[in-house]
Formats: C-alpha cells, structure tokens, sequence
C-alpha cells in the first residue's frame, strides 16, 4: 500500500516559492515565545499573559499564564463590535430541508439571553451542566451561554442510552441538563427526554432540566425540575458581562472511550484551547472571510466542538451546520447541500466519505460541487481508494484533500498539510506535516526513535496549547495514561510510520480502543454493557475490520445456565446495548459460545478470541486453561460465514 502511495504524490497544489510552512514550523520550535506571542493574538485578551509556559509542574502545564480571556467574547462580541455584526455565523439546515439563517447578533442575543436564564436558575462560575441535544441552535447557543459566565459544560451525544448519560452526570458533578423533547434521524423521533428521565433516576445532582421543542413528541414534565427552554428563556435584549477567565480556567469537560470500563473527562481550559483550535483551523484550511466552511461532524464531538463551534466563530467564519444524517433521504444528501448552500470548504470523515462512494459516482454528479475549494478529513486513517473517490469525485481533481490527525486530547489538529502556510505535495493516507509547535516522534517499546518507514507509537516531545489539562476526578490516571510510557512525553496511543521524505502516517490504534465509524469506543465499556444483561455470564468483544466503517464491534458471549441461544437472546442483548449505552455500542455481530478461551487465573483472552475469529495466528496460547474453547470459537465463526 505504501509503494503505492510514495509512487503518487500529488504535486498539484505545491508552489515551493509560496510555501512558508516550513520556515513558520521552525520559528515555532526555536522561538517558542516569540511565536506564540503572534500566533496568541488570535484571540483577543481581556488580560495578556505574563508566561507563555508554566512547566513546573508537569505533566499539568499552564499555557498562558495570567492571561485573561472569554471564549464566547472572542466569538460573538468581537465581531459584532467590528464588521461582522450582520454576517450569518451558522446556516443551520434542518432533516426535512428547513432553513435557518443566525447572525453573528442574532446569536450573540440569544447567548446573552440563555446565559441570563442560567444565573437566573442559580448557576454560577464553575458549575457544570450536561448538554444533550441534538444538531440544533440551542446547542452552541448553551456552549457558549457557559463559556460567557464560566460554567463547564460537559456536551453529551445525543445517540449515547441512559446508562452512558448517567455516567457522565454522576462523574461530572452536573447540576442541570439541557436538552429536548425529541431527535430527528433518519425521519424517525429519538425521545431524548425520556432518556433523560431515565439516567435521572440513577442520579442525585441534577436540579433543573430545560427542555427544548423540537420534535413535538409528548414528554413527562416533573414538576419542580423540568421547564421549557421557551417559557425559560426571555428572547429580548440583556446583556450579561462576560466572566472574564483565567487561561487555564476549564471551559468543557468531554468524555472519551479509554481502555477500562469508565470513559475519560478529558478536560480543556478557556485559553490555550482556544488559540490552538483557531490557529489549526487557520493553518490547515486557509478559510477566507467570505467562505462557507461545513464541518459535517456531530457537536457531540470533539470534533464537532471545535470545528463547528469554537474555532470558526472565533475567527469569523459563516458555517454550515446541518441537523440530519447524510444519506438521508437519499444518498445524494451532502452534495444536495453543497450545491444549494454554495459550500467552500467541506470537513468530514472517512467513514462518510466510503458510505457516500459505496452508492457510487452518480450521486455527487446530480449536483454542481464547483464551488468546493478544499476537503478535509478526520476521525480515523483514510484509505488511497476512498482518497481518491473523494479527489475525484467530490472535488474535481481540484481541490486539496485535508487529512487532519487528532485526538479528543489534543483540541484540535495535530498533523496535516498547511493548505494555510503553503501546502505540501500531498500523499494519499498521509497526514503529512505537523501543525507548527508539535514536535512528534516515532519511538519503539523501549522509548527508541524508529528508523524511516518503520512502524512505532507516535508521541509528542513537548506540550502544545490546545492540549488536555487533566482528566476530571482522575489526575492520577492523566499522569499514567498519556505520561508514564515515555517520561516527559505524551503519549496517545496511536501507531505510527514516518516515511524517507519525513510524512508521518498514521496507523490506528494500539490499544484495546476501537474506532467504529471514526467513533472511539472502549472494548470493556461494551463487554461491561454486554454482563449487565440479563442474559449474559461472560464476554469477549473486539474489533474486525470493514471497508465502510473502519471497524465493526464483533461480540462472543456466554449465556448464563437458564437461557438458550436463540434469536430472542440475541435480541434482547442488543436491546440492552442499545439502551444502555446507544446505538452505535451495538455489536454487529454476537456469537453465543459455551466457553471462551481463558488463563487458568481466570481473565479471558480477547487477544485469542479475536486472533482465532479473523483466522490469524492466534500466538502462544500454552497458559489457556481451556484449548477446546478456541475450537468453538472458530466453529462459532465457521457456523457464521
Ligand atoms: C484516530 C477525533 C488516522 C486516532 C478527532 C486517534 C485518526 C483517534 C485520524 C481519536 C486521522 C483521528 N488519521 N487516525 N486523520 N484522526 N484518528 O478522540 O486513532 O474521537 O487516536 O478524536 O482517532 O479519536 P477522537
């Protein structure tokens, strides 16, 4: 694959005369200060800071120490107060083609005006609430509501069960949840409300709940706890003072699958975070003032955070953002969109991107996509066929392929091509470049820098601005997560190749995450959903690769002594998945076994499991206690097939 790739770089878009990239990453590395103190200026201070780095206590670093700020000052008020007031910030299209067009004023009035209705419901500087909505205003309208006085919100996606929601309420503390009657997806109604109701009863901290009319679906109003957002939320002219924060004040807490059963509440501050998301939208896109920038990811994400929220209205930019699923009602969805709202630049994932081609080239030749200028990428590693689909097909031979590498931890993008400092030749799968003040490696088990083209784990060699502070409730998890295998660096987890001309490729995961439709999810969070059944004694749960999603989950259970392996069982597994932890937790496949392969200490050999059932070599297995578990496991999969 690779030959094949380091046979095609495309050099298109390459003009070395206008290239600064590598002049920019150089004073990024030599002088830290000086270009931070430039590239700092993407937002505007209420305060400047006194130190650009407090690394002192490592691994908690301090970027920006003693400068002031507010995010929700820096993306609404700033371009108010200049030229923008009457410039529209989101174009927000609706699942059944509706349209509705915000102003930066307009939302900057309907910010002030939820961030009223907070304070008026008692919330003050470094409370938490959930948000849980879906595709619609309300919800950056009530992320940077928070942002303006100081609460941490803590956005939960609105395809996650009650029994994930009710995690993070417990783990964050939360004293009130924003969410809405209903969801629309795929012309069907998910009741958000009713989840809601659920996770509350698992929970004690939750006072308040505003609910917002989406849908129209009928929901249970406690008395005492839950209001309507439009009773609540006087749509006139107040203004609320911007809490004005410290740099390192947190902003949202985002939780993250990791490799136990509790996911991660990543954490990130108001001013590194938010000169990393801007700088890096900056660099990796080039937006340009009159530009519709369509970043197609949920907001639930990380993704969604930064690329739909933070970062484009920090820097100006008119958004599309779109409520519905993109093959719905038809598979030409996206290109409809592109056509009729004019996008310029269009950010989405791999996994779209291989669902869109599985229906072939005449979708996107229904519809005129001359406008796009550029393409993005992100979520998980992108294959040469789908790159080239999306080269060809989306964008024409013309536009660019940004193919952005990050994590929920990093903030925003960490290697990419700089379409905004001069833009490498690009090679098909290759992130190619670091973002200016990432300095990555490529090291062995042993913390040995790998020879070029070898395969290693990618870490960082020093802290950038957007990245996490802590993990909530867990600093000690931080420092042995992201810390401990290679001392003074950070690691993600990810494998990693740098090849002879310096392109970095990014290889998946190395650990026990998997990454389901660019979606990271963790094995045990599924395996913990699966015995919470009823029906279920024990379970083994992995990954197996797919050409649209990536990866599928592919579950082996053992069912307790009084069920038998039939089509309810299974179903009613899935019920318990789907409801417990949402959809997309769901295992595409489930196979019912009486044993499964196991240490004679008892723990289960996921890594056997998997070997066995993707007909690999399954490795040294003479500490399994039970060998005949492994025959069954292939028959299970024979039986399948
Ligand atoms: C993977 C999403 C290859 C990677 C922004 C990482 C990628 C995980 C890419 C983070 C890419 C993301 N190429 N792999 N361009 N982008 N990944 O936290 O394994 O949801 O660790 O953040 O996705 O997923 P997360």
């Amino acid at each position: 694959m690779r030959e094949e790739n380091e046979a095609l770089p495309i050099k298109e878009f390459y003009n070395p005369r206008k290239s600064n990239y590598e002049e920019v990453y150089r004073k990024s590395m030599e002088e830290p200060e000086k270009f931070w103190k430039e590239a700092s200026k993407v937002v505007e201070w209420y305060r400047d800071y006194d130190v650009m780095l407090d690394d002192s206590n490592p691994p908690f670093y301090k970027w920006f120490k003693g400068g002031k700020l507010n995010v929700s000052y820096n993306a609404l008020d700033r371009h108010v107060k200049m030229h923008r007031r009457n410039k529209a910030a989101y174009i927000w299209v609706a699942e059944n083609g509706e349209e509705k067009i915000v102003t930066y004023d307009g939302l900057l009035r309907r910010v002030n005006n939820f961030a009223r209705s907070l304070i008026d419901l008692g919330m003050k500087k470094g409370d938490r609430i959930i948000i849980y909505l879906p595709m619609i205003l309300e919800a950056p309208v009530a992320m940077l509501a928070c942002a303006r006085i100081g609460v941490v919100f803590s956005f939960v996606f609105a395809g996650y069960g009650a029994g994930a929601l009710a995690d993070r309420i417990k783990d964050s503390g939360a004293k009130l949840i924003v969410t809405s009657d209903g969801a629309n997806r795929n012309g069907k109604v998910v009741e958000l409300k009713k989840i809601v109701d659920e996770a509350l009863e698992e929970t004690s901290s939750v006072g308040t709940v505003i609910v917002v009319k989406r849908t129209g679906t009928s929901v249970n109003m406690e008395e005492g706890r839950d209001i309507w957002w439009h009773d609540t939320v006087k749509d006139g002219q107040t203004h609320v003072e911007p809490e004005w924060m410290d740099a390192n004040d947190p902003l949202y807490l985002l939780y993250s699958s990791g490799t136990t059963g509790k996911p991660k509440g990543v954490l990130h501050g108001n001013g590194g975070y938010s000169v990393w998301v801007a700088n890096t939208l900056k660099w990796a896109f080039d937006p340009q003032e009159d530009d519709r920038w369509w970043c197609a990811a949920d907001i639930g994400w990380v993704t969604g955070h930064s690329y739909i929220v933070f970062a484009p209205l920090i820097l100006g930019l008119t958004s599309i953002m779109f409520e519905g699923a993109i093959t719905y009602p038809a598979p030409d969805r996206m290109w409809e969109i592109i056509e009729k709202y004019r996008v310029n630049i269009l950010y989405t994932s791999p996994t779209a991107i291989r669902t869109l081609m599985r229906y072939g080239d005449r979708y996107p030749k229904m519809h005129d996509l001359s406008t796009l200028k550029t393409l993005g990428t992100v979520g998980e590693p992108i294959n040469p066929a789908a790159w080239k689909w999306y080269y060809e097909n989306v964008g024409n031979s013309k536009c660019p392929i940004i193919d952005t590498y990050w994590q929920t931890e990093t903030g925003g993008c960490m290697i990419a091509p700089s379409l905004g400092l001069g833009l490498p030749p690009l090679k098909p799968g290759s992130g190619t470049f670091p973002m200016p003040g990432v300095e990555p490696v490529v090291l062995d088990e042993n913390g040995k820098e790998v020879p070029a083209g070898q395969k290693g784990y990618i870490a960082y060699k020093r802290p950038w601005p957007g990245m996490l502070m802590t993990l909530n409730n867990d600093p000690e998890r931080f420092k042995q997560v992201y810390f401990e295998k290679y001392p003074g660096m950070y690691f993600c987890a990810d494998y990693a190749m740098k090849d002879q001309d310096g392109y970095y490729w990014l290889l998946g995961r190395s650990d026990e995450v998997l990454n389901v439709s660019g979606h990271r999810l963790g094995t045990i969070e599924v395996e913990d959903a699966l015995i919470s059944s009823r029906e279920v004694a024990e379970s083994a749960v992995f990954g197996k690769p797919d050409s649209v999603k990536g990866e599928v989950i592919v579950a082996f259970v053992v069912l307790k002594d009084e069920f038998v392996n039939d089509r309810e069982v299974i179903a009613k597994i899935r019920k318990n998945i789907r409801e417990n932890l949402g959809p997309i937790y769901v295992p595409e496949e489930i196979h019912i076994v009486k044993t499964l392969p196991k240490t004679r200490s008892g723990k289960i050999m996921r890594r056997v499991v998997k070997a066995v059932a993707l007909n690999q070599f399954p490795g040294d297995i003479s500490t399994l206690e039970n060998t005949a578990s492994v025959e069954e496991v292939k028959e299970a999969i024979e039986e399948f097939r």
